[in-house]
């Protein structure tokens, strides 16, 4: 029978016996899967696991530092590489989502392989692939895995970066990688984290992307994510996030009528992201987070909440 416990202690046996002394590279997401691979050969090889973490800009408030130092925390080899500015520039005037997609995607590769090449004589590259990413078509995604996984698919990775690829979680569902995790004793909050898209909010704002649209969707986002976990409903839920709608909404301030943002909250139940339900969250929730983000989210004047659910309407709004 399978159990976690039996997975690390033969994946890690294996690991050791695979890569010797090599040294290895990993792009971390801040998610559970590259995190899980990341904790697995760490085990196995200790600092020899060198770990590239990129802030794209798109990241939720706060989350570059915190889970930064949540890694650093669990003893992994990680250089934290933050490129806003250099993805931000490069998003400038776009505003298509298969444009912005490729974009991030683009980028994404030019900083990993610029800190990959500092890491001398790495002769592997990690992945957090699960199962399902195997069958799935990752073509559309621009996140760090699936990035690396989409170059791989298609006859291997860069001819100057010849690595060969290892990928422990390859055979394993999502749930079994929590328990993996859980059996080396990594903390319920990165474990439970709800899934993030690589290209992060750049395609949570709809339309062309600026340093400003950013910072107002982070607060918002915030307010949402932190008003689920106050009220306990953060683990009701599969996944939620906020948009930033290119529409201003006229509002009413003493006698003047102002045009500010509107943004849609939407929060959703799956078992794996192919279909989803609207999750009916309390009204009371719904007014407070509401009144929170006009209150204390500067230009945004309304708030909808999303009562759509997969098929047809995706999770992501672009
Ligand atoms: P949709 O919007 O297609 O999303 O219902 C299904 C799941 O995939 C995530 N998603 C992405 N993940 N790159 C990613 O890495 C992408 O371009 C992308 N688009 C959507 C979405 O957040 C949801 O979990």
């Amino acid at each position: 029978d399978w159990t976690p416990d039996a997975f690390v202690e033969t994946t890690v046996e294996e690991l050791k016996k695979e890569i010797g002394d090599d040294k290895v590279i990993l792009g971390l997401s801040g998610g559970v899967d590259s995190s899980v691979a990341a904790m697995l050969l760490h085990k196995a090889i200790g600092d020899h696991l060198h770990c590239i973490f990129v802030n794209n800009g798109l990241l939720r408030k706060n989350e570059f530092e915190s889970v930064l130092d949540q890694y650093k925390h669990m003893g992994l080899n990680v250089k934290g590489v933050d490129a806003s500015a250099r993805f931000l520039d490069a998003l400038k005037g776009e505003s298509d989502p298969e444009g912005k997609r490729k974009i991030i995607g683009r980028v994404f590769i030019e900083v990993f392989d610029d800190e990959a090449h500092k890491v001398e004589n790495a002769k592997w590259l990690a992945q957090g692939t699960i199962y399902p990413d195997r069958i799935e078509s990752v073509s559309a995604s621009g996140g760090p895995s699936a990035v690396i996984k989409s170059h791989h698919n298609v006859g291997g990775l860069p001819d100057y970066m010849k690595l060969k690829v290892v990928e422990p979680l390859k055979m394993l569902f999502k749930d079994e990688v929590r328990r993996v995790g859980a059996s080396m004793g990594m903390s319920p909050e990165i474990l439970g984290r709800h899934p993030f898209p690589g290209p992060g909010l750049g395609i949570r704002i709809l339309g062309d992307i600026t340093a400003e649209k950013v910072a107002i969707l982070q607060e918002v986002d915030a307010i949402f994510i932190e008003g689920l976990k106050k009220w306990g409903l953060y683990d009701k839920v599969w996944q939620a996030g906020a948009m930033l709608l290119p529409v201003d909404s006229v509002g009413v301030m003493g006698d003047e009528r102002t045009y500010e943002k509107c943004v849609a909250l939407r929060a959703v139940e799956s078992t794996d992201g192919m279909t989803a339900d609207w999750v009916n969250l309390p009204y009371e929730f719904l007014q407070k987070t509401s009144n929170d983000i006009i209150n204390k989210v500067k230009g945004v004047n309304r708030v909808v909440y999303d009562i759509s659910s997969k098929p047809p309407a995706t999770i992501e709004w672009e």
